[in-house]
């Protein structure tokens, strides 16, 4: 029998919206993500780690429709509440893409603040792609490189941010072509700044 995993943002998930800094890095992610890509009504993207919906929300006005896919049932039901007002069609599929993988081919892959969750880089990079039509696209964004102090509590943290080039070896490695990377926002705490990065790549 599988094990039940333990939903690591059940305590979070309520009040994650309230917090202006994560709407602001979500909405900055975003501009830089309709910037970048050429979005139409015509796509289906997945939202990795979609979470309560706050980059989908952003996105949701340039594409057709956004299937959130997570492995918290307590964030996804924060997005289920939300996803009337959104400006697409929008799917949840609870998922853990660490062990599971998903059937199915999207027109492009965004993600924010969620690679860091998952330790092995190289085999998701390697789902992304094979979930990903020809000529698809990934726009995912997280911290560079950080010193472990971005987390309060590092549970469930597997990488303190990426390092750029390492990324893009990897992305490079499973097929990934014209990758690009830019600096979607900085996050200011207290104790120190902390900028997230956008990485763009095609198959
Ligand atoms: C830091 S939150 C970011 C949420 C949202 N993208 C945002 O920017 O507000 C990370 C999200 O990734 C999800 N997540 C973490 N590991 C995952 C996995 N292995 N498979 C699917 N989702 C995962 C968490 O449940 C959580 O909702």
């Amino acid at each position: 029998m599988q094990e039940k995993q333990e939903d690591l943002f059940a305590n979070k998930s309520k009040s994650w919206d309230m917090s202006s800094k994560r709407v602001q890095n979500a909405k900055s992610i975003a501009d830089l993500i309709v910037k970048n890509i050429d979005l139409d009504k015509k796509m289906e993207l997945m939202d990795f780690g979609a979470g309560t919906g706050l980059l989908s929300y952003f996105i949701a006005p340039f594409v057709g429709k956004i299937i959130a896919v997570d492995n918290s049932p307590s964030m996804l039901k924060e997005f289920e509440t939300k996803c009337d007002a959104f400006a697409c069609e929008t799917e949840i599929v609870q998922k853990d893409l660490s062990s599971e993988t998903l059937d199915r081919r999207f027109d492009g892959i965004i993600s924010s603040m969620t690679i860091h969750h998952l330790e092995d880089t190289l085999s998701l990079f390697r789902k992304f792609y094979e979930m990903l039509k020809d000529g698809g696209f990934i726009a995912i964004a997280d911290l560079d490189s950080e010193d472990g102090s971005f987390h309060s509590d590092n549970t469930g943290v597997f990488h303190h941010g990426f390092d750029r080039e390492a990324l893009q070896a990897i992305a490079e490695e499973v097929g990934f072509r014209d990758v690009h990377f830019d600096t979607a926002s900085t996050i200011k705490k207290p104790h120190r700044d902390f900028t997230v990065f956008l990485i763009t790549a095609k198959k």
